[in-house]
């Protein structure tokens, strides 16, 4: 098969905002005690952070983390989890019924992020708590000293304030699931009262508004039409979540999943354009798509889950060939958007829907999607492009024609480096793809990192950790006359890195 693409320096989708690869940990399963934090571990240092994860994670070049949830905040007491350890309460998590030691809390997460080299997003308990609770924890968290809740900051240890830029109004609380559910007017006069109280203490934090917990619930985009009826002037972003899966077991289905999530971004921004137009208003929000991920092998069996343990293995997912297919298609989707996705997480990082896994007390590895999302962070700088891509395509019982190339692509000027990530769903065919690049000649092809060949259902796990990964092929060839070629491997993941003469 033969498909064009074409691009020009010029022609930009928009800026890609260094946070739209970031991740997520929530107090949920392994994802903390045995994830990335297990004092007694063989690689444990100092506060008892894994340093086999870490080194991973710093791999990957996460710039943002999301925490402490997740369903899991809507219950939170975020008081419970600073001050001196052997003082802090064990807690029942309401969201995943487990056992909450709160032996890593907000300063001990605040010390990994740094380890880390990432940012911390903020999320705020508005199920069960409020203004008040929320006001207190910006001023432990960013007040230089002389109050009450900042010198309580002082007395843990930490004299300079962590200065956390960006919080989650809440999460999903439109969910029937979420402790403290609300409705959308309830929420809205909330999120708005909450953040205006924030702004006092710190004026220079960023907000997000939750929008619906997923694009198939029956309310969305009403919620978030209300929702922003009531806030749009308090909030910067309005987030977003989605989980797929391939439950049918229909790959060409499966991997067309992107396409609902380029369609759920593009309605919730329509939503956010009308609220704008409606309050006459000159600001255009942005969006954080601060959940996204391939979540349904674990599904059934975690329902099944025993309540009350500490550290439970829970959203274990063992992620397949296919599964690093769709990040891949879904990291794409984000680039296609990046001038509205300003901000986006996967979800998890550390063994909950996760591209790291551990065993406890063991080893940790790379799952198959840690591979597209490593070379999505890498290499999404400077500028999206507007591609045009001529493809054949074939049919989805959901979005019609689907194009077996499904590409994106990042022009960091400053470094001479273009990127061309693209994914060929022809589950048998190979794809020779003619790429007219206008304003890139003399840049040379100098390497391509492909994800191919391999069965849709293998993975690697503990015993064998790099059955499943990429590699790496030599470039060479010249933009010549304006155009390169290349050929995609049936089922691939290629990431074309082509750089520009001299760099
Ligand atoms: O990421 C797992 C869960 O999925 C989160 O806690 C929740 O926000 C979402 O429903």
């Amino acid at each position: 098969m033969e498909a064009r693409m074409r691009l020009d320096r010029e022609f930009r989708i928009g800026d890609i905002d260094r946070r739209l690869f970031g991740s997520f940990i929530e107090h949920l399963g392994r994802a903390v005690y045995g994830g990335i934090f297990e004092p007694g571990h063989p690689t444990a240092e100092g506060q008892g952070f894994r340093q086999d994860v870490l080194s991973f994670v710093r791999e990957l070049g996460i710039p943002l983390v999301r925490y402490p949830g997740g369903n899991f905040v809507c219950s939170f007491n975020w008081e419970d989890s600073v001050g001196p350890v052997e003082k802090r309460p064990t807690r029942l998590d309401l969201a995943w019924r487990s056992v909450e030691p709160n032996l890593f809390g907000l300063n001990e997460f605040m010390a990994w992020t740094k380890a880390a080299g990432a940012r911390a997003m903020m999320a705020l308990n508005l199920g069960t708590r409020g203004v008040d609770a929320a006001a207190n924890l910006v001023e432990y968290c960013n007040h230089p000293g002389g109050t009450f809740w900042s010198d309580l900051r002082k007395r843990h240890g930490l004299e300079a304030p962590h200065g956390i830029k960006l919080w989650c109004l809440g999460n999903e609380m439109d969910g029937s699931w979420q402790v403290g559910q609300k409705t959308a007017g309830e929420y809205g006069r909330l999120a708005c009262e909450t953040a205006k109280a924030m702004r006092r203490v710190d004026p220079s934090i960023e907000l997000v508004a939750c929008g619906s917990s997923f694009p198939a619930m029956p309310s969305f985009p009403d919620w978030e039409a209300t929702v922003l009826g009531h806030c749009y002037e308090e909030a910067d972003y309005l987030s977003l979540h989605a989980y797929y899966g391939n439950k049918a077991d229909d790959l060409p289905e499966y991997l067309a999943d992107s396409m609902g999530m380029g369609a759920f971004i593009e309605s919730a921004a329509a939503t956010c354009d009308f609220v704008k137009a409606k309050k006459r208003s000159p600001k255009t929000m942005m969006l954080s798509f601060d959940e996204w991920n391939v979540w349904f092998h674990t599904s059934a069996e975690d329902a099944h889950a025993d309540p009350w343990e500490r550290g439970p293995s829970l959203l274990e997912e063992a992620y397949t060939f296919e599964d690093a297919l769709v990040v891949g298609c879904l990291a794409i989707e984000l680039l296609k958007h990046a001038d509205r996705v300003k901000i986006a997480c996967l979800a998890q990082l550390v063994n909950v829907l996760a591209p790291i896994s551990t065993v406890t007390g063991g080893t940790a590895w790379r799952q198959t999607i840690y591979w597209p999302f490593l070379h999505a962070c890498a290499f999404s700088c400077g500028s999206s492009l507007d591609l045009r891509i001529d493809s054949p395509s074939y049919e989805s019982r959901r979005y019609g024609a689907v194009p077996f190339l499904h590409a994106a692509a990042a022009l960091d000027e400053e470094g001479g480096r273009l990127t061309v990530f693209a994914v060929n769903r022809a589950v048998e065919e190979g794809l020779g793809v003619d790429i007219g690049l206008a304003g890139f000649e003399g840049w040379r092809l100098v390497e391509v990192l492909e994800f191919a060949g391999f069965d849709p259902k293998a993975g690697n796990s503990a015993a064998a950790p790099d059955a499943v990964c990429p590699r790496s092929l030599p470039g060479g060839s010249l933009v010549e006359g304006g155009h390169l070629r290349v050929e995609l491997a049936p089922l691939s993941w290629n990431v074309l890195r082509i750089a520009a003469p001299g760099s």
